[in-house]
């Protein structure tokens, strides 16, 4: 048995999404925003955060690929498994990711949509493990930052377990 102990707990995570959530209220109201989430670590923090939002916004996801099966080192080279279907031109698009470790998926992706020529481009992530970055990417609003240590639970995964853990925890690998 692989065990799993909290990291930041469920109430903790969900202070943090409605501040978070507030603050983009206020950002994106009348702006019809585009969130884009990023498959498939970010749809549980998405459901959330849109939900407290609570101002009209528009939903599409696309599946970028970086970590082999059982793997919890970076391939370092990102793939487009699932693109977008909306177009995003003139559109005030907001990323949603899970965590940023290297970098590298989010820096491919903001690259990719910036030449799309969105109205404006932001970045929105739970977690950030810094030590662990390879590239530098912007992160415009951010929950916590994390130490180097392994996160699974509130959507994040080890090999497709423990995606449905309800705090973010960690697990010894
Ligand atoms: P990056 O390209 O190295 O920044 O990796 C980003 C992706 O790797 C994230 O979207 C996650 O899906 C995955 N990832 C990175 N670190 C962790 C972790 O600690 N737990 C679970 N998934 C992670
Ligand atoms: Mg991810």
């Amino acid at each position: 048995m692989t065990e799993t102990k909290v990291l930041i707990s469920e109430q903790q995570v969900m202070e943090k999404v409605a501040e978070l959530a507030a603050t983009l209220k206020e950002e994106y109201r009348d702006k019809h925003p585009l969130a884009i989430g990023i498959l498939k670590g970010s749809f549980v923090f998405m459901a959330d955060l849109i939900r407290m939002m609570g101002i009209p916004i528009e939903i599409e996801f696309v599946g970028l690929s970086s970590y082999g099966k059982g793997a919890t080192e970076s391939a370092g080279k990102i793939k487009l498994v699932q693109p977008l279907k909306t177009p995003v031109k003139g559109r005030h698009v907001l990323v949603i990711e899970d965590i940023v470790d290297t970098g590298l998926t989010l820096r491919f992706l903001l690259d990719y949509l910036k030449r799309k020529k969105p109205a404006s481009l932001k970045l929105c992530a739970l977690l950030d493990k810094p030590s662990r970055r390879k590239i530098d990417v912007p992160i415009d609003y951010l929950g916590f930052t994390v130490p180097n240590i392994f996160i699974v639970g509130y959507g994040l995964d080890w090999d497709e377990r423990f995606r449905y853990l309800r705090d973010v925890c960690f697990v010894e690998v």
